[in-house]
């Protein structure tokens, strides 16, 4: 089977197409990634000489660029390409409408003008708005209220991948999946931030009193969530994974902070996030019987695991924060 992984330079991408050529290694895979500033080639240096792997620069707005590679005769396109960071989104939507939602489109368009390709698009829980504590978790049939233009742009592109699939009969499926963590995180996310942070021995920002839920999932876990979706899900079809793992951020941060062997006097409690949506969680339930898929991962091991990656990555991380990803802290959270 011939892959385009669009955004495969990122975190997500990078280690789903690291799983897939484990898992299938007679597949090709091209990715196609403009590198902003989260996107990184080191992420995937250990594929270089593979001979089913190809890198393409190239942005997925650029609609010549897209049909050409498209035209390589792809089986299969796994969309993973978008802005993803919720702060970034704050500070300035354009690239999120940009990259999320027209070129998103631009894909689908490729798509349906060149034999209606299997599209499979990533996306998140985020699109489902916010719970409240006593709130049952997201399923497939929650109506959707983003909240940040980042997920609102998420929303958007989901909206159309479906509507794509009404209008054109094009061969669609969605995942919309809980917050990732695991190996190449870029450090502006909670948990790589955080461990990083305390590798430093700098100390670590929580918005406001920490009180927020997110429900983490290993990325391979999400992976197989994914390649459970292509090979059994139905078409036309959207599915919610989740790590099953609920944690508010305080409970999050004493956990790495533990694990790290330091204390508590590394917090720093920062002023909130603008909207900071209160909690998110995923019932999978559909996956599970559907598609035979639930996460593996326990929290602990996970976390440990990626903890010692950092560790073992420092050159990885260093280098990165020590460049733009440095200048956008300093002008942005630091001075809230
Ligand atoms: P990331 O920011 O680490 O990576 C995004 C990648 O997309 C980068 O390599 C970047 O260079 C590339 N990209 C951005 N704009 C592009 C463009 N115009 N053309 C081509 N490439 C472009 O993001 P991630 O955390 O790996 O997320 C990947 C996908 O998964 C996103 O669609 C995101 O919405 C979704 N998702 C993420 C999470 C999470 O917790 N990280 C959870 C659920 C869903
Ligand atoms: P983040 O990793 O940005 O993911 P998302 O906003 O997509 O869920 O944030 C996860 C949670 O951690 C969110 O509630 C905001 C909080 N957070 C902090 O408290 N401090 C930080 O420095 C960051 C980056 C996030």
């Amino acid at each position: 089977m011939k892959i385009l992984i669009t955004g495969g330079a990122g975190f997500i991408g990078s280690n789903f197409i690291r799983y897939w050529l484990n898992k299938y290694p007679n597949d090709q895979i091209i990715n196609l990634d403009v590198l902003t500033y989260a996107g990184n080639l080191e992420n995937l240096r250990d594929l270089e000489s593979n001979k089913n792997y190809q890198f393409i620069k190239g942005d997925i707005g650029d609609a010549e660029l897209v049909n050409e590679v498209v035209q390589k005769g792809m089986d299969l396109i796994v969309h993973f390409a978008a802005e993803s960071h919720v702060d970034r989104s704050i500070m300035d939507s354009s690239d999120f409408i940009k990259t999320n939602v027209l070129g998103t489109m631009v894909l689908l368009d490729a798509a349906k003008n060149n034999g209606k390709i299997r599209f499979h698009h990533i996306s998140t829980d985020e699109v489902f708005g916010a719970l409240t504590p006593k709130d049952k978790p997201f399923n497939e049939s929650t109506p959707y209220a983003p909240r940040s233009p980042y997920s609102a742009s998420k929303a958007a592109s989901d909206h159309l991948v479906r509507a794509y699939f009404h209008t054109h009969k094009l061969p669609i499926t969605i995942s919309n999946c809980s917050n990732n963590y695991g190996p190449y995180q870029f450090p502006e996310k909670i948990i790589p931030l955080f461990i990083t942070n305390l590798l430093e021995r700098k100390k670590v920002p929580v918005y406001g009193r920490g009180k927020n839920v997110r429900d983490w999932i290993y990325v391979d876990d999400h992976n197989a969530g994914i390649d459970a979706v292509i090979k059994k899900g139905k078409i036309g079809e959207t599915y919610c994974l989740g790590g099953g793992q609920e944690i508010t951020n305080l409970e999050l941060t004493g956990r790495i902070i533990k694990l790290m062997g330091q204390d508590r006097t590394m917090i720093e409690y920062v002023a909130d996030r603008p909207g900071h949506d209160l909690r998110y969680a995923m019932d999978y339930t559909k996956a599970k019987k559907e598609l035979g898929w639930e996460p593996a991962m326990s929290f602990d091991r996970g976390l440990k695991q990626t903890i010692d990656w950092y560790k073992a990555h420092e050159a990885w991380w260093r280098k990165i924060k020590s460049g733009e990803y440095l200048e956008y802290y300093k002008k942005n959270y630091l001075k809230r």
